[in-house]
């Protein structure tokens, strides 16, 4: 009888291959490719034209940047498959998809089979997109789509839209336009930037485009209502564990094992959601009896509650609590 042969998990395959493709490549010569689209990406954005223009931007781009976005957006997609339990995407567009970071989270977060198509108008980072999805079973489909963002993008109707990393490069009206497409063709949309005062800026215009298109948010906000920041006195984002490669150590110097991705996202859905009842937005600060901890509320508002031992196991799940968690109970725990 033949054994089902097991399938690993994405995030492991993913890992393999990307290092693969660093081991190939001369160590300087990688070092090299990295600081020249660090440099890009540093320079002003948006671009008419794209950034990735030849193989050794996208091996430098993959290599040195798809850990963390896999990262991010898989991270996004955990709060988000929270809010909706029981549903996953039978279809997925992955819009300015590059090597395809957010197919290989969709394709950790839900199990398929689901039809996936990455847009992007950079053809060397679809190319080497399948090439690193041939390493895994579940991504051999997919479908690689030379597609520019602009006013006349379409977008097949489908389950799941991901933007990641993307809107930062785009004007203000490629940036509309991209959600307004989004918004039409699908019943969820995940949109992540960088976690930075502008990134979140970009999150909170697409969020306040996809409420008025009639979407309900399902992460990180535990309400569909206006975000309780007020804009310039902070910015709401959370960060994602990502190991460092011998590339990252070589342009980066230090010996640290790991760094923290910071991003920020939002998650909205035309389906049925349970978003959390609150989010920790901040570490929680571990005191000697007690947490604090910085959550974003229901009502609309943001809060420090204080958690101690007379909370019995509140107090316990308060101490287990990382940044970026759903809180299951706002409500008992009194205000500072
Ligand atoms: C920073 S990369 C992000 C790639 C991928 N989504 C990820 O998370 O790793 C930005 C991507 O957006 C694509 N992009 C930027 N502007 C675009 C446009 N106007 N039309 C299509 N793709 C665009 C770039 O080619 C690039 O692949």
């Amino acid at each position: 009888m033949n054994r089902p042969v097991p399938v690993p998990p994405l995030a492991d395959v993913l890992r393999v291959a990307l290092a693969e493709l660093v081991d190939g490549l001369p160590p300087r010569q990688a070092g090299r490719a990295v600081e020249r689209l660090i440099g890009h990406y540093r320079g002003d954005t948006p671009t008419d034209a794209p950034i990735l223009r030849d193989r050794a931007d996208v091996v430098a781009y993959a290599a040195y940047r798809m850990p963390a976005t896999f990262a991010a957006v898989r991270s996004a997609l955990d709060a988000f498959a929270d809010a909706v339990p029981g549903w996953a995407p039978g279809s997925h567009v992955d819009v300015g998809g590059g090597t395809g970071a957010a197919t290989w989270a969709v394709g950790d977060t839900w199990a398929g089979p689901r039809q996936v198509t990455v847009l992007d108008w950079a053809e060397p980072a679809l190319a080497l997109g399948r090439e690193i999805a041939a390493a895994h079973p579940a991504l051999r489909d997919v479908r690689w789509q030379r597609s520019r963002i602009g006013a006349a993008l379409t977008v097949e109707d489908t389950d799941l839209v991901t933007v990641s990393y993307v809107l930062n490069e785009l004007t203000s009206a490629d940036r509309a336009a991209l959600v307004d497409a989004a918004a039409s063709a699908a019943r969820a949309v995940v949109i992540v930037e960088a976690g930075t005062p502008d990134g979140y800026a970009r999150v909170i215009e697409a969020r306040d485009r996809l409420v008025a298109a009639g979407f309900h948010v399902a992460a990180p906000c535990p309400h569909s209502a206006a975000c309780p920041i007020v804009p310039g006195t902070d910015w709401c984002h959370f960060a994602a564990r990502v190991s460092r490669s011998s590339l990252h150590r070589q342009v980066k110097g230090g010996s640290l094992a790991y760094e923290d991705e910071k991003f920020s996202y939002v998650a909205a859905t035309r389906l049925p959601v349970s978003p959390a009842p609150s989010r920790v937005v901040r570490h929680p600060l571990i005191r000697k009896g007690q947490v604090l901890l910085d959550l974003c509320e229901p009502d609309e508002q943001l809060r420090r509650r204080t958690v101690t031992k007379r909370h019995g196991d509140l107090y316990k799940a308060a101490r287990d609590a990382v940044w970026g968690d759903a809180w299951p109970d706002a409500a008992n725990p009194p205000t500072e």
